[in-house]
C-alpha cells in the first residue's frame, strides 16, 4: 500500500475542491475568479432543498410598495420590495428587487417597512434593518442582519421566485423544518 505524505494529501485535496467548484458554476472548465462568482441562488439550491415560489411578477410591481409572502413555508413571514435603483442582492430588469424575513433576529418581533428610510424596524426594542443594503442590521439589540429571500427572475414572464434563504430565520436550527 503507497503511503501519502500530508503535504501530498493537501495539494490533491486543494487541485480537487479548486476543480469542483469551476465545473459547479458553469458546467465546463472556467477561470478561478468565475468559480468563486458562483451565486448565491446556486450555493442555495446546493445545500438545502429549498422550494421554488412564485412570489411576485416584476411587471406589476410598483416601487417602494412592500409586498408580503411566505417562504421557504406558511410560518415565515417575508416581504419584497421594488427599491427602483440596483441594489445588492436585487434582481428583475433593474436588479432592484429584495426580500427579506420580517422576523426580527433578536426576538422574532414582525419588523415593518419604513417607506421613507427604506429600513425595516422592529417595534419590539427598536433594531433597524437597511433594505438597501442586503438587510443590514443598522442599530438596535440585534446582531445579525435580516434573513435574505434569494429570488430568481424569470425575463420571459417577468416572474421573481424565492429559491432560498441566506441567513438564518429567526427560531429555526434550520431554515427548512
Ligand atoms: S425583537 Fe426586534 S429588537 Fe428585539
Amino acid at each position: 500500500m503507497s503511503k501519502v505524505s500530508r503535504r501530498d494529501f493537501l495539494k490533491l485535496s486543494g487541485t480537487g475542491a479548486a476543480t469542483a467548484g469551476a465545473t459547479l458554476a458553469g458546467g465546463g472548465l472556467l477561470a478561478p475568479a468565475t468559480a468563486d462568482a458562483a451565486s448565491k441562488e446556486q450555493v442555495a439550491r446546493a445545500t438545502l432543498p429549498y422550494p421554488e415560489r412564485r412570489v411576485a411578477n416584476a411587471r406589476k410591481l410598483r416601487v417602494n410598495e412592500p409586498v408580503t409572502f411566505t417562504y421557504p413555508d406558511k410560518t415565515s413571514p417575508c416581504m419584497l420590495v421594488r427599491m427602483g435603483h440596483p441594489v445588492p442582492g436585487g434582481v428583475g430588469p433593474d436588479g432592484d428587487i429584495v426580500a427579506y424575513s420580517t422576523l426580527c433576529t433578536h426576538m422574532g418581533c414582525p419588523v415593518s417597512y419604513d417607506r421613507k428610510s427604506r429600513d425595516f424596524k422592529c417595534p419590539c426594542h427598536f433594531s433597524v434593518f437597511d433594505g438597501e443594503k442586503a438587510g443590514q442590521m443598522v442599530t438596535g439589540q440585534a446582531t445579525e442582519n435580516l434573513p435574505r429571500i434569494i429570488l430568481s427572475y424569470d425575463e420571459r414572464s417577468g416572474d421573481i421566485r424565492a429559491v432560498g434563504v441566506d441567513g438564518l430565520i429567526y427560531g429555526r436550527q434550520a431554515n427548512i423544518l
